[in-house]
């Protein structure tokens, strides 16, 4: 097989791959999937990028899911304490928390 047959194989087969991987752009449904709605009580002090919006608020992008899980409960059993914090985490359900954290651990830590 002529060696420009193959690239030309190899790139068509390349770009199928990317085409799989990357999200559609602004897709209504991959946006909901990916970014659960209780994500509005939270972004205005960690955003929707998880950047603390000050310097008291820390930055939860890209952080462990198993770490911010941790912390989810903990504030939500009063194991761990912070007024903004635990008044929050008190109404989250599990299935909240573990789609919280999957949110912000996925994002780019910046
Ligand atoms: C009013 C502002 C405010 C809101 C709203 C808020 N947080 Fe926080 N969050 C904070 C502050 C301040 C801290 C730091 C607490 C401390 O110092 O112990 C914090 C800490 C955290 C931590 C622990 C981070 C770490 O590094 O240990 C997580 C996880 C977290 N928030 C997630 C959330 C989620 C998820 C929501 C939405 C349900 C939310 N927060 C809503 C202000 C807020």
């Amino acid at each position: 097989m002529p060696v420009s047959r193959l690239i030309t194989t190899r790139n068509v087969a390349a770009a199928a791959v990317l085409a799989m991987c990357l999200p559609p752009a602004n897709s209504a449904a991959a946006q909901s999937a990916s970014q659960p709605l209780i994500v509005a009580i939270c972004a205005p002090c960690h955003g929707y990028d998880g950047v603390g919006r000050d310097v008291q608020i820390p930055r939860i992008a890209g952080q462990s899911a198993i770490y911010l899980k941790a912390q989810l409960h903990a504030f939500r059993r009063g194991a761990r304490k912070h007024p903004d914090m635990s008044m929050r985490a008190e109404d989250l359900t599990d299935r909240d928390i573990d789609e919280l954290a999957g949110f912000y651990a996925i994002l780019p830590p910046g």
